[in-house]
């Protein structure tokens, strides 16, 4: 049986331009889906996988991510001396055991290879997960843990995938498959946002991964590729030259793109529409505007 999953890299480096004005300030990661920042639901997906060290790979300006997860004693204790006990109980998941997490600076945007590669101390020699927190995964069971599941059976390296449109697949890593059935298949080929018309396949690696430290010794050679950066797909790839595994995973569940407006708005939908709070007010509000869309006029 494979190395325990115990560790993940969260890449939050990114200056989330997209989002100008709204980030000007405040990291992408802070930004609100529903009534959680959109990093918390890459940290209880991880969680739910087991995982128990978390890596940021951050940069200037992700200040308000370290205090996000750390304690607010002062709120707390307001909050216990007035008995609001619920609300306590709402930062729970935000607290981290001491140790659990670390931070480690990306100085200059070389690409999400690079990012993962400045947590090459942190992770050491043990197998470790990838989470992109702009792919946010709506499942009822977490996509990660889908995928250490399976990975406790196949071992290798393993990212998870999902069919694309055709005109989409040069915003992607892409899959070239040799075999394989069901959830898992065997990767032969990857290519990072491959040129309209040449990719080999329209199956598209979404923000999860399972990797072998020797991903990170092929990042040594800091490799340029797509748009001059170096990438996580490349040396992935290079694993796949050195005839070691590398698998594909098709999760379960429903993907949003939240580093786009639209994919962002498309999952406020669809998790206030999840919310046991929000459920019954939101239906009946999106049933009305559908019914009469100029209401407001
Ligand atoms: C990154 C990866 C790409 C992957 C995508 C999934 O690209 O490089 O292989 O398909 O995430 O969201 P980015 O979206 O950061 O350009």
């Amino acid at each position: 049986m494979p190395r325990k999953v115990r560790k993940a890299v969260f890449p939050v480096a990114g200056m989330g331009t997209r989002f100008l004005p709204a980030t000007k300030s405040i990291p992408k990661e802070i930004l609100t889906l529903v009534d959680r920042p959109l990093i918390q639901y890459a940290i209880d997906e991880a969680r739910a996988a087991g995982i128990t060290e978390f890596i940021f790979v951050t940069s200037r300006g992700k200040s308000a991510l370290e205090d996000y997860f750390d304690r607010a004693p002062e709120l707390e204790a307001s909050l216990r001396q007035k008995n609001k006990t619920a609300l306590l109980e709402r930062l729970e998941p935000t607290n981290m055991d001491s140790g659990a997490i670390a931070y480690v600076r990306q100085h200059e945007a070389l690409g999400l290879g690079h990012a993962v590669w400045c947590a090459r101390r942190l992770i050491g020699n043990e197998p470790f997960a990838v989470l992109l927190p702009d792919d946010v995964i709506q499942a009822d069971h977490s996509c990660l843990a889908q995928m250490v599941e399976a990975y406790e059976k196949t071992g290798g390296n393993m990212v998870a995938a999902m069919e694309v449109a055709p005109e989409r697949t040069s915003s992607y890593g892409v899959l070239d498959v040799s075999g394989g059935s069901g959830r898992v298949v065997d990767v032969k080929g990857m290519v990072e946002k491959p040129a309209p018309g040449t990719a080999p396949s329209n199956l598209a690696v979404i923000g999860r991964y399972i990797l072998t430290p020797q991903v990170l010794r092929n990042l040594n050679r800091m490799t340029l590729g797509a748009g001059g950066e170096i990438q996580l797909t490349d040396a992935i790839a290079q694993e796949i030259e050195a005839n070691n595994d590398v698998h594909g995973f098709r999760f379960s569940g429903q993907r949003y793109d939240c580093g786009s407006k639209a994919g962002f708005l498309q999952a406020t939908v669809a998790f206030g529409l999840q919310h046991d709070e929000l459920r019954d007010e939101f239906q009946i509000y999106l049933n009305d505007l559908v019914a009469q869309p100029h209401a407001a006029e």
